[in-house]
């Protein structure tokens, strides 16, 4: 996990994580999705209509979903690099040396408290999914679903019912842990009381520190990132919420899906390719609030009446 350097070309390195065989496949078999497979031929600029129509009428069976922390701040969740609200503003209590060490695996190795302190903060159970959420859950019921590449680490998607086969939780997951000195696993759970009560989770066996499977800066990212590797070049839709796109490799993974293929962007702001010359003809922004962006999406789908129900139901479960 990194962050670009500035002036990298993210495209670039989109390509580098490419295998050649995958981009020869792909160019032999056109998407009916997109531009390419309109009956105008044209080039013009898509729109949300367009989108909803791709999808409305079947086009689109294969959608890809790539989301960050903006899906989750209207569930009371802080993003990282909003200013002011972001988290990385708001650290100064953890006396760390550079906001990103709280996540840096180098910084925890010589001093986890500051990041057991804000997962106590960040804890799994004390939110609720949003509409954000929910639209995606509903993707899936359609059908329409390939799969959910999410960098958050809230659990909010699993708590909707987005199924597990179904997502990639690409920064890792609470919901299991490691001791950082002999590997032995452990159920998040288990660490539960320790947070809560500001002891550093200690393991059973050998008294290292457990960590929560939360992907660090400087630590690979989970196997099953991998699937991108089939997935992308498989999409015909890619619907993108609320990330800045700043961290690789995850960034990387807008530029793979086909050049034919519509990418809509969902975000309070043009992000990564969407604000670089590297822009593709056929992308879709819908900018501002996230909940406003999927809401008017559900609303021209017809499916508005459809997620209230499946909202509604949810919450009393959880009430
Ligand atoms: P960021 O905080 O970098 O970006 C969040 C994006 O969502 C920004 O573009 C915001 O403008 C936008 N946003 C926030 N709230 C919104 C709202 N209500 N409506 C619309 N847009 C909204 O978060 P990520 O891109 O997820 O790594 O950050 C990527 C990774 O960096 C995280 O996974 C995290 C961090 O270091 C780890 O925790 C390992
Ligand atoms: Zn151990």
């Amino acid at each position: 996990l990194r962050t670009p350097p500035q002036g990298v070309p993210r495209l670039h390195d989109c390509r580098l994580l490419f295998l050649p065989s995958f981009r020869r496949s792909l160019s032999t078999s056109p998407s009916k999705c997109g531009l390419f497979g309109k009956s105008s031929g044209g080039q013009e600029p898509q729109t949300l209509d367009d989108v909803v129509s791709l999808l409305k009428h079947g086009d689109c069976k294969r959608v890809i979903v790539m989301a960050g922390a903006g899906i989750s701040t209207p569930s009371g969740i802080p993003d990282f690099r909003s200013p002011g609200s972001g988290l990385y503003d708001n650290l100064q209590q953890y006396d760390i040396p550079y906001p990103e060490a709280i996540f840096d695996i180098h910084y925890f190795h010589q001093n986890p408290r500051p990041f057991f302190t804000l997962a106590k903060e960040l804890y799994p159970g004390n939110y609720l999914p949003n509409s954000a959420h929910y639209f995606v859950r509903l993707l899936h019921m359609k059908g329409l679903l390939q799969r959910m590449y999410t960098q958050n680490i809230d659990g909010l998607e699993r708590l909707a019912g987005v199924p597990p086969d179904k997502l990639v939780e690409a920064h890792g997951t609470f919901a299991s842990a490691t001791c950082t000195t002999c590997r032995k696993s452990y159920a998040g759970e288990d660490l539960k009381a320790d947070i809560f009560a500001d002891h550093v989770p200690k393991c059973a066996t050998c008294r290292g520190v457990i960590k929560p499977d939360i992907v660090f800066f400087g630590e690979e990212l989970p196997q099953r990132f991998l699937l991108f590797l089939t997935d992308f070049p498989l999409a015909d839709l890619l619907i993108i919420m609320g990330t800045s796109l700043e961290v690789e490799p995850f960034a990387s993974l807008a530029g793979s899906v086909r050049s034919s293929v519509t990418r809509v962007l969902i975000n309070r702001d043009a992000v990564g390719p969407f604000a670089s010359p590297s822009r593709r003809f056929n992308d879709v922004l819908e900018l501002g609030d996230v909940i406003g962006g999927v809401e008017k999406c559900v609303y021209k789908l017809g499916w508005k009446a459809e997620l209230d129900e499946l909202m509604a139901a949810e919450m009393k479960k959880v009430h």
